[in-house]
């Protein structure tokens, strides 16, 4: 009979894949026999020393005690290697007529305050002043009135406010709702480019690989329509350094924009603007969910 290391390792694996085997959810048993297949494919490939795997697991729980309900090391994780931008390509990534998609981040916050239409979201900060306007449409399709279109982004600083350690700092951020022709609008800041948070495991992770930890600047959004899946993207800023070496991967050429600079602008809906200005136009067209053909119009 063989005994080999190998052929015990190999029995080794076939014993833990057929424990999950009669998991009663056939997903929950495929998802778990492939992580039992693919974590011993990857031990057996490191062959780990003990103090090696000892260190990766206090690398887990670090990243675990890290976090809390502003700080989200186990995203910044999977977004540095990589996995985050996987997964949306596995679900975002058969092209067509919608606007492309990119990782959510650490940063959203849930229901963030409303904005009204041309409303500001930096409420004084210093910062090159920016308009920003869109129409949102379902795909190939009519405009969507009353679609709601959450924004986020980083202060001239390349800052996000959940990074500051007092709870009570919020800024650059907000939710708007677009128009009876589908169109919003406010007021803003120019974003900056940013390091994401260096300060945890994943920042030791990012240096060890020798590794920059930055993001090139950009606006998130976050839309939501009845009868339309979700839209989680950003528009970046053209010309930004980092655009070809995101530390998360998220970029997509079709979300590189201008932000030009103006003097005047006439927008789609209110008062012309007559003062210096940065000003982005940004349409956003949203996959309808299937089966809702109808109601989305
Ligand atoms: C962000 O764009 O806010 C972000 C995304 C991934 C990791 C860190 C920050
Ligand atoms: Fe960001």
């Amino acid at each position: 009979m063989e005994h080999s290391k190998d052929a015990v390792a190999d029995r080794l694996t076939a014993e833990v894949v057929a424990k999950v085997a009669h998991a009663p959810s056939p997903r929950v048993r495929e998802t778990l026999q492939a992580l039992v297949r693919h974590l011993h494919a990857f031990v057996r490939d490191v062959q780990p020393t003990e103090s090696e795997w000892a260190a990766a697991i206090d690398f887990l729980t670090r990243t675990g005690q890290i976090c809390t309900d502003r700080r989200q090391e186990f995203i910044l994780l999977s977004d540095t290697l990589g996995v985050s931008m996987l997964v949306d390509q596995i679900n975002h990534g058969r092209g067509g007529a919608t606007t492309e998609t990119t990782v959510l981040g650490p940063f959203y916050v849930a229901s963030p305050p409303d904005i009204p239409a041309g409303g500001d979201i930096a409420k004084g900060l210093p910062g090159e002043a920016l308009f920003v306007e869109g129409v949102v449409s379902s795909e190939g399709g009519a405009p969507l009135a009353d679609a709601v279109v959450d924004v986020w982004q980083s202060d001239d600083q390349g800052r996000y406010d959940l990074q500051f350690d007092d709870p009570s700092v919020f800024f650059l951020r907000g939710r708007l709702r677009t128009d009876d022709k589908g169109r919003f609008s406010f007021w803003s800041i120019m974003p900056q480019s940013y390091p994401i948070p260096t300060d945890g495991p994943v920042g030791a992770l990012l240096a060890s690989a020798g590794r920059h930890a930055y993001r090139p600047a950009h606006v998130h959004f976050r839309i939501a329509a009845p009868g339309h899946h979700d839209l989680v993207t950003h528009v970046f800023v053209r010309g930004d350094k980092y655009l070809d070496s995101d530390v998360v991967f998220g970029v997509k050429e079709s979300l590189i924009a201008d932000f030009e600079r103006r003097d005047r602008t006439v927008p789609l809906a209110g008062a012309p603007i007559d003062r210096p200005h940065r000003y982005l136009r940004y349409d956003f067209a949203v996959a309808r969910a299937a089966g809702d053909a109808l109601a989305a119009g």
